[in-house]
């Protein structure tokens, strides 16, 4: 368990700022990679549903948003995750969400709730991490487990080979897939493996899908898809989609939950406390979204124009793989620390360190420690110069690197 204690300590880009900002870029035109914050811009379309429902901003935000709404995010799910009628009532199951950060911290707020136990209650949470994961463990007094999603687990957390009794105190456990920061997606297998779990232990599964609709040519398998594998109960599964990235509209602040009536209903009740609500307009606007498909498929082809430049410029550099899904590059580039201030003084490149998405484990090593993580989020232009950036300033240590490699097998073998 880590010692320390405040929503600053998770929060990466505090600490970029920390280790950059007293530096000046070592560019006149600095390219910033670091934010996961997507620069395509959303279908005109959403300024018009917003201002033809403009009457309903006098309204506060209905707390279960609108029935059009949640009837448009129900028949999506069903559609994307091939469920059959009825197992999404849009009525029980779904509520809206302003995007999917305040329901994945809330959802948490709610599960502690009912928790009885004489220990602390746990959080399970991949590491590396999203790292409102680790605050709403904080926020709510539950200790936060941090589980090594490495690429000796294939970037995914093994929950199941966690302790019982530690199982049976957890009230919550986050998986994000496609995963942020490694780009890793989880099989059906592992997600209903994941979901057995949970009910074995009654703990819920936060299932963080935002990226779920980035991806090149497989889309990567979703909860509900387990869970109607297993017999279609909703029970102890929440799942978590947004608008931000599926249709590049972070500011719109549009997305929701589906999972569990009794699940939905705490939350929503969390959510009335503390929650802002998502507005009428707002909700017109994603209603048409997610009942459109050909903006989502272009929103592809752009990541899919980055990845193929990353390909092209890094080659088998830095460890590079395509991620399974989301738009970033988790690059081992030995000491990502190191690497990201030498970027920024260098070449006026900002990307984050891995190890600021990540903790420490009872080893001492941060397995985000040896990673860059750089967002693929700007046009194919900027792209290819940040990529160059990288590799002119990266480049030269790596292929050392890589060239040491065949000699260091020489002599071990
Ligand atoms: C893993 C993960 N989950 C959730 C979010 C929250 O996104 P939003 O609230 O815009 O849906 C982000 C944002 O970057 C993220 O990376």
């Amino acid at each position: 368990m880590s010692d320390r204690r405040s929503f600053q300590s998770f929060h990466p880009f505090a600490r970029l700022a920390r280790l950059l900002d007293s530096y000046p870029a070592g560019d006149e035109n600095p390219i910033l990679l670091s934010i996961g914050e997507p620069k395509n811009q959303p279908p005109a379309f959403v300024a018009e549903e917003i201002a033809g429902a403009a009457a309903s901003w006098s309204s506060y935000p209905p707390p279960r948003g609108s029935e059009t709404y949640r009837a448009a995010c129900a028949d999506w799910l069903s559609g994307r995750y091939g469920l059959s009628a009825g197992m999404i009532d849009p009525q029980r199951h779904l509520l809206p969400l302003p995007g999917s950060r305040e329901g994945l911290f809330f959802a948490v707020v709610a599960a502690v709730q009912t928790y009885r136990g004489a220990e602390p209650p746990a959080v399970l949470l991949p590491n590396p991490f999203y790292h409102v994961y680790a605050s709403s463990a904080l926020a709510v007094g539950a200790q936060p487990v941090f589980v090594p999603a490495t690429a000796a687990s294939g970037f995914m957390p093994d929950y199941q080979a966690l302790d019982p009794a530690l199982l049976d105190r957890t009230v919550f456990c986050f998986l994000n897939s496609p995963a942020n920061p490694q780009g890793a997606a989880a099989g059906l297998d592992y997600l209903a493996e994941l979901l057995t779990l949970a009910r074995k232990h009654d703990f819920v599964v936060g299932f963080d899908e935002c990226y779920a609709e980035i991806y090149d040519s497989a889309p990567p398998a979703g909860a509900l898809q387990a869970a109607a594998a297993l017999g279609g109960s909703l029970d102890h599964l929440l799942v978590f989609h947004s608008l931000s990235k599926r249709s590049s509209a972070p500011g719109l602040r549009c997305g929701f939950v589906a999972g569990d009536a009794s699940l939905i209903d705490g939350l929503d009740l969390a959510l009335r406390v503390g929650g802002a609500g998502v507005s009428l307009p707002i909700l017109a606007a994603g209603t048409r979204l997610w009942r459109e498909e050909a903006h989502v498929e272009a929103n592809r082809n752009y990541y899919r124009r980055n990845f193929a430049l990353a390909e092209r410029i890094l080659g088998n550099r830095f460890g590079f793989r395509k991620p399974d899904g989301g738009f970033f590059l988790w690059l081992d580039v030995g000491d990502g620390e190191a690497a990201a201030l030498k970027l920024w003084r260098e070449a006026g490149v900002r990307v984050l360190p891995g190890a600021y998405m990540a903790e420490p484990g009872p080893d001492g090593i941060n397995p985000g420690a040896r990673y860059i993580r750089v967002a693929l989020v700007y046009d194919a232009a900027v792209t290819e110069e940040g990529l160059n950036r990288i590799v002119q300033v990266l480049g030269e240590a790596d292929d050392a690197r890589l060239a040491a490699v065949p000699q260091a097998a020489a002599a071990e073998g």
